[in-house]
């Protein structure tokens, strides 16, 4: 960032400090792009918040790639596969064996988070914490404008070549694309996730996502210590009817395995919060020199753990293609959008199966069902379709050579 008589200058000013704006900002600054990233909330309260912890082949290979997986090569944790449960029966998907040799890795967004800002700072990048009243303005000139009220109170300006609106769904970049040149196709599950973080080791080697008649239910981790468990519940459930007991209760009904010896181990819960599902996708995702990516532009229900890893491949697609733009070069720039909107719509697709095979829609008769049981025996006693699962899980596409394009037409 550049200061002249008061007036700040930078390339790429970037809205959000979540992984995309953070990543974004990185892999610009490989590149010598110099960015500016402001975040409404504070540097605290983005490392803790709690959400993903899988982690694609792909995504782990361009955190490699880009010098950011020192801590996730000691830390992470490696998996071969998941558990699918149903009818009180276990079965494993072994993702190796079905791919070639994939895996997914197990390490948390906080965790990411950490590091990436952590990297940001030591290489001397920009990041305001705690603005406030974000602005982006003359988006379809060539010096599109940053504006907000920084930590201080001040009112700051930023006069950029590119803005990159990495804010989430809530986000003010989306709104400012003008409502008639988005296409938005969303849809709501009438169902949420009640998530918690428990002091205690996890009661399984790799996940387990469990088919109940109760609801769907998921065991995740995020250490060897530390469990990250998830129960489907309605939609306007209130997090204070679940104390700590009940929470455990249902759990360990969904997970039950009568006969098997297994047991679902119990500890003190660290967090606890309940999460909307929806799918969500806004096309296109530039609007002249604002580019959105992550879940500023898309959203996907959690079930197949895809949302931080598209977060993750936008800017991977993205870096490169401002580096050419800002260079005179706008072809990659063209084509961002439907780059992305390939592997957004595999990844909406893959999530929303995951998400309807799995859980029980409320009111719905015994043939939904009989027709969720089908599908699931089919999974786990088919190769195709077991494969089908693994591929899109590890992630598919994986990353693609730089020559390839998607057609304009996605
Ligand atoms: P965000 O992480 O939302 O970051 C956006 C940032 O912009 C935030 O820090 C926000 O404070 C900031 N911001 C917003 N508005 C403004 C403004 N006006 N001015 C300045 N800053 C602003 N994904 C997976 O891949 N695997 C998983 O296992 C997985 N599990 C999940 C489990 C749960 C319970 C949830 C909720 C999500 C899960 N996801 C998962 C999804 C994943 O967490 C998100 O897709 C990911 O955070 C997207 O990153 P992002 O940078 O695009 O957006
Ligand atoms: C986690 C979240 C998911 O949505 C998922 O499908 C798997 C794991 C997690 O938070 O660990």
């Amino acid at each position: 960032m550049k200061r002249t008589n008061g007036a700040m200058r930078t390339q790429v000013g970037i809205v959000g400090a979540g992984p995309a704006g953070l990543l974004l900002s990185h892999l610009l600054a490989l590149r010598g792009i110099d960015s500016v990233v402001v975040e409404n909330r504070s540097r605290a309260y983005c490392e803790a918040r709690q959400r993903a912890g899988v982690l694609e082949d792909g995504t782990v290979r361009l955190l490699r790639e880009s010098g950011l997986a020192g801590r996730l090569d000691r830390e992470g944790l490696e998996h071969g596969g998941i558990y699918l449960q149903f009818d009180r029966e276990r079965h494993h998907i072994d993702f190796r064996a079905l791919t070639g040799g994939r895996t997914v890795t197990v390490y948390a967004q906080t965790e990411i988070v950490k590091d990436l800002i952590a990297q940001r700072l030591v290489d001397g990048g920009v990041v305001h914490f705690e603005v406030s009243d974000t602005v982006v303005d003359q988006l379809t000139s060539d010096r599109p404008m940053l504006r907000y009220t920084d930590a201080d109170g001040k009112k700051q300006e930023i006069t950029c070549d590119v803005i990159a609106g990495c804010d989430g769904f809530h986000g003010i970049c989306r709104p400012a694309i003008p409502a008639e040149l988005r296409t938005v196709r969303e849809r709501e599950y009438p169902y949420s996730w009640l998530g918690i973080l428990a002091d205690v080791p996890p009661s399984t080697d790799e996940l387990i996502y469990a088919h109940h008649r109760r609801g769907f239910a998921l065991h995740s981790l995020r250490s060897l210590t530390v469990s990250r468990l998830y129960l489907q519940v309605d939609p306007d459930e209130s997090i204070d009817n679940w104390p700590e007991q009940r929470i455990w209760d249902e759990l360990a009904r969904r997970f039950d395995l009568p006969g098997s010896g297994w047991e679902l181990k119990r500890g003190p819960v660290i967090y606890k919060g309940i999460t909307p599902m929806r799918s969500f996708v806004s096309a296109p995702m530039r609007y002249g020199r604002l580019f959105l990516a992550g879940d500023a532009a898309h959203i996907v229900p959690p079930t197949g753990a895809k949302g931080l890893n598209l977060a993750m491949a936008d800017v991977d697609v993205l870096a490169p293609a401002l580096e050419a733009l800002l260079k005179g070069d706008e072809g990659l720039a063209d084509s961002y959008s439907a780059a992305c909107l390939g592997r957004v719509w595999r990844a909406t697709h893959f999530s929303w199966w995951m998400t309807t095979m799995l859980h029980r829609t409320p009111g719905a008769d015994e043939m939904e069902t009989e027709l969720q049981l089908s599908q699931l025996r089919y999974v786990v006693s088919s190769r195709a379709a077991a494969t089908s699962l693994a591929e899109n899980y590890t992630g598919y596409p994986p990353r693609l050579p730089d020559s390839f394009r998607y057609p304009d037409s996605l």
